[in-house]
């Protein structure tokens, strides 16, 4: 365009030059730099638990695609239609009759909805002190505006692997799949990651970082969606490229390796260097970088059993108030057993195995008193199931590194003495642009080690490497042990995997919210729909990657076992065995639907809780309540509910004996009311109104949240 001045001005015509002039400054007002992209129908959700009545938008089961129905009535069973698009009536064809059996409510993005988080299953093996890590099996956008709700401005790090869009039919449009001969592939897919990303944005922190990773197809597209100015522009960004295949796959003319990832830093965000800069050359990769872990004193592999090391199956004593190990005691003889009275469960450690048999430590009472006061010995999580603490212990290669000076003691912990270290200064270095390590490779730390935790049967394409994931992770969150991780394009459940392993490698907290979506694979799709199975039906679901793959994946690795019960076989880089797992919480969620018209007020309240709970930081074990108190105060969770307004005065007197609650969330559909009362609780309390009906907190999916 900018040739265009010239050619004005060559215009011999003063009158008629500046009347162009005027013209074409004015056409390029409204000229956009970058990307330009087809707005399409809005996207839509299907609710197969939703009843089909007068008036809903329906579409039909057998049919994929999205051709959209509106109800004129409902007859014995039969339901009248008339074609809609968008809502609204076009008239052709002309009406037709389909059984309501054979029909599906659906929503279009803009009509509201309301969600609830309904608890499938859970695994414990963290302790009380650790967050819960949560498995969201929902679309992504809706899971966002929850998330939304609970964790506005609060994120640390969001991390996302969308489909790539390869046109291999890898990712579903409204309920098609998009493929090669789509014209519009680009611009649905561009159209799908920015209502997602205006979502994303308002999770983070200042401080917050969010990584895409992306290839070759849209690689481009993203750069510069990211870069518009209701999306990154005031984030500062960098893209990396990762070497996941060096072999290389055929693509074109040349032999592709690598992906993109692209960071976007908040304007407060900090990445820490590193000892591993992720490209310098290391045939051994990165074990030379890696520090020395906190290994487990329970002896796994050979000579394992209490019987093979008699004089190593001792109790270890533990101050479970703070909690911290105070003593080591006397080899209990092979003829007596530990008495442990559920008094003192907490109180005793014995090596208990995973599989319940008894073992054996790895060190000897004399020399643990030692390690004791170097710091040198600490408690990991109490393990609920075995009822014992994991005893984590810097072993002889570690004290040997801190001897020599190759890492130092960084600090230690004010309550139980236990070091944290760190390498010496002068091997840290910034992370590069590119990374090459070969434990970034896609194959055998992706789909291998996937295999190898759900068997032949657990189905996933292109799952990404563990380390790749890890390294991503560690390099925004080694400074920060408590660091809030979102996935919500999760898949396999690779970033829930990563960050058990980077709490195990590092220490720490971190908490991941994985989100991922029940797709089923296409050939599974045709295969059921044939047999007249559609999506809704538990026969259906089952088969979905947050059934079938995100959900055992993750339960296995942190219970160290697959689900038939087998261990999980294989070390970790790091030595660690995976049957040994993870000390970490995790309970898993379906996001449903709810009918606010035939939903009783007591399941309405069980249905708010859990997001409750996970504003409340998703601390403590759940639990459920009707609501039918005049408060609800859970035992192990540091938030209330105010449910009977009047009993405002003895709720605080009872909140006076709860030091630990931070949420206080108060039932009042008065906004003075609801003031006062937290005027009267101080600032203490993190106070949140609700209303009364308790559904219309959490409506989600309005024109608002598509403005971002
Ligand atoms: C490229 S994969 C992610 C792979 C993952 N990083 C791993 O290592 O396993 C993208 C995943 O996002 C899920 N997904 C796609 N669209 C989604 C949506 N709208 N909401 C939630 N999940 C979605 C798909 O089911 C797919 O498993």
């Amino acid at each position: 365009m900018a040739k265009i001045e010239d050619l004005i001005a060559q215009i011999p015509d003063e009158r008629l030059k500046r009347a162009i002039g005027a013209e074409v400054r004015e056409l390029k007002k409204n000229k956009k730099f970058g990307l330009v992209f087809e707005e399409h129908l809005p996207e839509t959700v299907r609710l197969p638990k939703l009843p089909v009545r007068e008036g809903e938008l329906v579409a039909k089961k057998r049919e994929t695609g999205n051709e959209l129905w509106r109800v004129k009535s409902i007859r014995k069973g039969i339901a009248t239609l008339e074609r809609s698009i968008e809502g609204y009536p076009v008239g052709e064809p002309a009406e037709v009759e389909v059984p309501v059996a054979e029909l599906v409510v659906v929503r279009s993005f803009g009509d509201p909805i309301y969600p609830a988080l309904v608890p499938v299953d859970r695994v414990a093996r963290g302790g009380p002190d650790k967050p819960w890590n949560m498995l969201i099996n929902a679309d992504n956008f809706h899971a966002l505006q929850l998330l939304l709700y609970a964790y506005e401005g609060k994120v640390d790090v969001i991390y996302i692997d969308p489909p790539y869009n390869t046109g291999a039919r890898d990712w579903k449009y409204n309920n098609d799949y998009v493929d090669k001969a789509d014209t519009f592939r680009h611009s649905k897919w561009l159209s799908m990651m920015k209502k997602r990303l205006l979502l994303a944005k308002r999770l983070l922190k200042p401080s917050g970082v969010m990584i895409v990773t992306i290839d070759e197809h849209e690689v481009q597209h993203l750069g510069v969606l990211l870069a518009q100015s209701d999306m990154f522009a005031n984030h500062s960004r960098q893209m990396c490229t990762i070497v996941i295949n060096e072999k290389g796959v055929a693509q074109g003319k040349l032999s592709r390796v690598e992906e993109y990832a692209f960071f976007c830093f908040g304007p407060k965000a900090d990445i820490a260097p590193q000892n591993d800069d992720l490209l310098a050359p290391d045939r051994k990769d990165s074990k030379r970088f890696t520090l020395p872990r906190w290994e487990w004193l329970l002896r796994g592999g050979t000579n394992s059993r209490r019987e093979d090391r008699k004089q190593l199956f001792f109790p270890v004593i533990v101050d479970p108030s703070v909690p911290k190990i105070v003593d080591f005691g006397d080899p209990l003889p092979l003829d007596q057993q530990p008495n442990l009275e559920k008094k003192d469960e907490k109180r005793v450690s014995w090596p208990f195995r995973t599989d319940g048999s008894l073992g054996n430590w790895r060190v000897s009472p004399g020399t643990l008193r030692e390690y004791l006061k170097k710091g040198y010995v600490k408690l990991g999580g109490y393990d609920a199931s075995r009822k014992t603490w994991t005893i984590l212990y810097l072993g002889k290669k570690a004290q040997k590194q801190i001897e020599s000076g190759a890492i130092k003691i960084a600090g230690r912990n004010p309550d139980t003495g236990a070091v944290s270290i760190e390498f010496t200064s002068g091997e840290q270095r910034q992370i590069k642009t590119v990374w090459h390590r070969s434990s970034h490779d896609s194959g055998n730390y992706g789909s291998t080690m996937l295999r190898n935790i759900l068997g032949e049967g657990g189905v996933f394409a292109f799952p990404k490497s563990l380390y790749a994931v890890r390294d991503t992770l560690r390099a925004v969150t080694s400074h920060q042990p408590d660091a809030l991780i979102i996935d919500f394009f999760g898949g396999s459940g690779t970033t829930l995997h990563a960050t058990a392993l980077v709490n195990h490698e590092m220490g720490g907290s971190r908490k991941c919210i994985l989100v991922t979506n029940n797709e089923v694979t296409e050939k599974i799709e045709s295969k059921l729909r044939e047999q007249d199975v559609f999506p809704g039906d538990p026969k259906f679901e089952r088969h979905g990657v947050a059934e079938s793959v995100a959900w055992p994946r993750c339960r296995s690795v942190i219970e160290g076992r697959r689900m038939d019960g087998t261990p999980l076989q294989g070390d970790y880089l790091d030595g660690h065995p995976m049957s040994e797992g993870f000390n970490e919480n995790l309970e898993y969620f379906r996001l449903d639907f709810l009918d606010p018209d035939e939903i009783a007020r007591g399941d309405a309240f069980k249905a708010i809780l859990p997001v409750l709970w996970m504003m409340a930081g998703c601390r403590g074990e759940r639990e459920d309540s009707k609501g039918s108190t005049p408060w609800f105060l859970p035992k192990h969770s540091p938030f209330v509910v105010l449910i009977q307004e009047k009993q405002f005065h003895a709720f605080r007197e009872k909140l006076a004996e709860r030091p630990d609650i931070e949420w206080v969330f108060l039932i009042t559909d008065s906004e003075e009311n609801f003031s006062q009362m937290r005027r009267t609780l101080g600032r203490k309390y993190e106070c949140v109104q609700l209303y009364k009906s308790y559904l219309d907190n959490f409506r989600i999916n309005t024109q608002d949240a598509l403005k971002g």
